[in-house]
């Protein structure tokens, strides 16, 4: 199978994109990694990931000429914080790097918002490889240099934007993803899709069947097309200061809210998402921006894709409201991407809390 390429061009700190089936396997499909500053470094990984391709990764580094000692956290999001960010630098000082040396990030976005901040910040920064290894983590979060750890008081409060040098997506490393997050990832992808419009939609609905059994070429087309819109908002807003990057929370305010709710606990960050779209999709409809057409179409897919689409009956709304209005990205007052039609997300800034109170209602029962 070939690979797919793409540029995330951001003048001294673009970097290539590569996707496909065998790119971390020695032989099998090679391609051109970019010139590090030195040939030593550590590949951060987590307990669950390092005995299914640690010796892979390391035996295909060491083909290409790279030295690499491995550093193995425990698996969860409750580690992404400052006491493992502690042990990464120990251990990478340990291991001998300098500031020529590298940080290979293999894992989910866990690893790589962690694995991520550690080479921003280790010797004010040094040479960064992500190679993602869920859906969630090919498509969105190991592409735009975004990282970071998480505060007992709230997700993601400490970070820097700080781009990889190459981003290696290899469709190999899905074979092995946990059902659940495999749907996780699915209701990042259909966010895409809303984001994107027609064509993409089209695409997902047509190849349903080829992606659901993991079809190399189908879910290395899928996550081309993602890797695709999202370098796009990249490029336009690095440092996400415009609202252009903005519009990639499409149905995270709601889903940052619903988890916090639930404590992280109930509902994954995937789910949660997919429930944001759906309020947000009838928000959009409720305020006239949408056709029921395009609604229609968008809860097919997200049906499609076999994801949750109801805010849980116990929901209190008040307090998820609330919520909302503190999440850092939503600023002071309430507001929420939404959709003037399908492919055509905006940040609308002022949104009626009566409003969202009721659609956040009705979306505990099934919306048609
Ligand atoms: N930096 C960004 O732009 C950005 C964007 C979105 C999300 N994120 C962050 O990403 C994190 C969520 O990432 P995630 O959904 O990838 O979760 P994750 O990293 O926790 O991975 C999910 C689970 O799957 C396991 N796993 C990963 N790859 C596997 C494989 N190939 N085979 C078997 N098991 C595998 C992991 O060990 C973990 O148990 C959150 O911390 C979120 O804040 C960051």
């Amino acid at each position: 199978m070939t690979s797919h390429r793409l540029t995330v061009s951001l003048e001294s700190r673009s970097y290539s994109i590569y996707i496909g089936s065998g790119l971390t396997k020695v032989g099998a499909n090679p391609i051109a990694l970019p010139q590090l500053r030195g040939k030593k470094g550590v590949v951060i990984t987590n307990t669950t990931i390092a005995p299914l391709y640690l010796e892979r990764v390391q035996e295909w580094l060491a083909a290409a000429g790279y030295e690499s000692s491995p550093i193995i956290i425990p698996d969860g999001e409750e580690y992404k914080n400052h006491e493992i960010l502690q042990r990464l630098y120990r251990e990478i000082f340990e291991s001998g790097l300098q500031r020529n040396g590298f940080v290979c990030a293999l894992g989910g976005g866990v690893v790589g918002d962690l694995a991520g901040y550690a080479a921003a910040t280790y010797m004010r920064g040094i040479d960064l490889i992500q190679l993602p290894t869920t859906i969630l983590a090919q498509v969105d979060s190991a592409i735009g240099g975004k990282n970071g750890v998480n505060l007992e008081f709230g997700k993601n409060l400490v970070g820097t934007t700080y781009q990889p040098r190459v981003v290696i997506s290899d469709i190999d490393f899905i074979a092995t993803l946990p059902e659940r997050e495999s749907f996780c990832g699915f209701g990042e992808v259909v966010k895409y899709a809303l984001l994107a419009g027609d064509d993409f939609i089209s695409f997902l609905e047509m190849n349903h069947p080829e992606i659901m059994k993991q079809d190399p070429r189908s879910l290395a087309s899928m996550t081309l097309s993602c890797s695709r819109i999202k370098a796009d908002y990249v490029v336009r807003d690095e440092y996400d200061l415009l609202g252009v990057r903005a519009v990639l929370n499409l149905g995270h305010t709601i889903g940052h809210a619903l988890e916090k709710m639930y404590a992280y606990q109930q509902l994954a960050h995937g789910e949660a998402v997919a429930i944001g779209l759906v309020c947000a999709l009838l928000l959009s409809v409720t305020m006239n921006l949408l056709t029921e057409s395009g609604f229609q179409r968008a809860l097919q897919l997200l049906k499609l894709y076999g994801l949750p689409m109801l805010v849980p009956a116990d929901a209190n709304v008040d307090e998820l409201i609330d919520l909302m209005r503190r999440d850092k990205k939503a600023g002071r007052n309430l507001s929420m991407i939404l959709l003037r039609g399908l492919g055509d997300p905006y940040l609308e800034e002022n949104i009626d809390a009566g409003l969202l109170r009721e659609t956040l209602e009705k979306c505990k029962q099934p919306v048609h």
